[in-house]
């Protein structure tokens, strides 16, 4: 038994969907989460900055004594992964590995598409790793950095969204996929306009929800379950972001659906 908080992070608002499925199957867990808002995104970045930038979080919630990391973005996973697992003295989850099986599973026909920022597609992890478990899947990877900049807006015109989504995933709408992966934590919170956009045949694969059974697992393995049914808990947990703390505060509440949040802004500085 643990019971200290898991920590969460991403380069913004989007490690929040997987914070949303970990709020419903792991109740008792305390979240302490931070997003690096003022410098996402993190999809053009180098996968060297990317890796110092993950870093920085990493220390900064290390800082406040996590007992389980989970890097709740995919660009941030694809940089960094390895080299946290084998550096940090607590179990670190990705939501890469989760994906990857997620979408092995949920296709028929053995084509599918990935939907990521351009630092996910370009480190091909998606690609490899589903052609590990199977050399005959057919793949499609699209680079959509400009869906990250519309899951972070505040005020969001539905029919504006929709149009700009739908154009975006025409290639995935026009090639034969049963199955997309939304290989980016910001995309589920799009998921109703992605949906719409590739048409109704098409599963999508949440890959941070998917993350959200291997900490589950990972909790179970290490015995750091929290010890209590505690239903005071989500009072004790805490966000940060590097940005505006307002907007979070605004963005976070709508899509947790949680009427009050300790959101505060810290500085992480290069
Ligand atoms: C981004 O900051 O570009 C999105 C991060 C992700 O891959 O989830």
């Amino acid at each position: 038994m643990d019971n200290r908080a898991i920590g969460y992070l991403d380069s913004g608002i989007g490690g929040l969907s997987v914070v949303k499925q970990a709020l419903k199957q792991l109740p008792n867990e305390q979240v302490y989460y931070i997003g690096d808002t003022a410098r996402m995104p993190y999809g053009p970045r180098t996968p060297e900055e990317v890796k110092k930038f993950t870093w920085q979080l990493v220390d900064f919630l290390m800082e406040q004594d996590i007992k389980l990391l989970v890097i709740a973005c995919n660009t941030a996973t694809a940089a960094a992964l390895d080299d946290l697992t084998k550096q940090l003295p607590i179990p670190v989850v990705g939501v890469i590995q989760p994906g990857i099986d997620a979408a092995s599973q949920a296709t028929s026909i053995n084509n599918i598409g990935i939907v990521a920022t351009q630092g996910t597609v370009n480190s091909l992890a998606y690609y490899n790793g589903l052609k590990k478990i199977n050399r005959n899947f057919h793949i499609l990877q699209l680079a959509a950095p400009t869906l990250v900049k519309i899951a972070e807006q505040p005020q969001k015109d539905d029919a504006t969204v929709q149009r700009l989504v739908t154009n975006i995933l025409s290639p995935i709408k026009n090639s034969d996929v049963d199955t997309l992966v939304l290989g980016c934590t910001h995309f589920p919170l799009l998921a109703k306009f992605i949906q719409e956009a590739v048409g109704e045949q098409v599963k999508l694969v949440d890959a941070g929800a998917a993350a959200v059974n291997v900490v589950e697992q990972t909790l179970d393995n290490f015995a750091i379950k929290h010890e209590n049914d505690n239903r005071q808990i989500r009072n004790t947990d805490k966000y940060f972001t590097t940005g505006d703390p307002e907007t979070f505060d605004q963005l976070a509440k709508n899509w947790l659906q949680i009427s009050s949040l300790s959101v505060q802004h810290v500085d992480i500085w290069d």
